[in-house]
């Protein structure tokens, strides 16, 4: 990997085909491809939302000479114990071959001063307790809660 520094930058309008593909990959990682892949809706819903100034959802991608090597979802939401909205970072995903040059810490920063623009003063995040690279990284970024998360469907 070349030594070219890496620029995080908020999504553009004319990013949609790469970031598709990035998140494509990432929604691969997490087992939804082909048959359980994400339908044409949700994604094209999730891109307008993504470009929308009336949506509480952003994205971030990270620029090695030109080419996106990875990306960041957030969404800030209300807090009932603050009077500031939190931050929740609900996707973080780098391109296999430019893992471990810094790309998620730097998407995690990026995500920060977000935050820190919009005064919000804390993020969080799940991951699964299996993965040992990520836990990596977010050891040495951020305080492991020791929360479980429960989920139901709601039919
Ligand atoms: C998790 C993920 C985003 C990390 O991205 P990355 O760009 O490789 O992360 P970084 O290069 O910023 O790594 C940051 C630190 O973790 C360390 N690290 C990265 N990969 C590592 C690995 N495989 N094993 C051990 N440490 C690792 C780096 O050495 C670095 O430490 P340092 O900053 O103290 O030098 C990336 O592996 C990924 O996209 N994985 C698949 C999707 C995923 O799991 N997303 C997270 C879901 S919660």
């Amino acid at each position: 990997m070349p030594a070219t520094p890496i620029s995080i930058r908020p999504l553009h309008h004319d990013d949609y085909a790469v970031w598709q593909d990035l998140w494509a990959q990432y929604n691969a990682f997490y087992g939804r491809e082909g048959d359980t892949a994400l339908n044409d809706e949700i994604v094209a819903t999730t891109w307008k939302r993504l470009m929308s100034d009336e949506e509480p959802v952003y994205g971030l991608v990270a620029d090695l000479d030109g080419t996106l090597v990875g990306l960041t979802h957030f969404i800030f939401h209300r807090n009932l114990i603050r009077i500031a909205d939190t931050c929740y970072m609900q996707d973080l995903f780098t391109a296999e071959a430019a893992r471990g040059h810094g790309v998620g810490r730097k998407l995690i920063d990026g995500v920060a001063d977000a935050c820190r623009a919009r005064g919000i003063g804390d993020i969080y995040w799940h991951t699964q307790a299996s993965n040992k690279t990520a836990r990596g990284l977010y050891d040495r970024l951020a305080r492991n809660t020791d929360f479980l998360v429960y989920r139901t469907d709601v039919a």
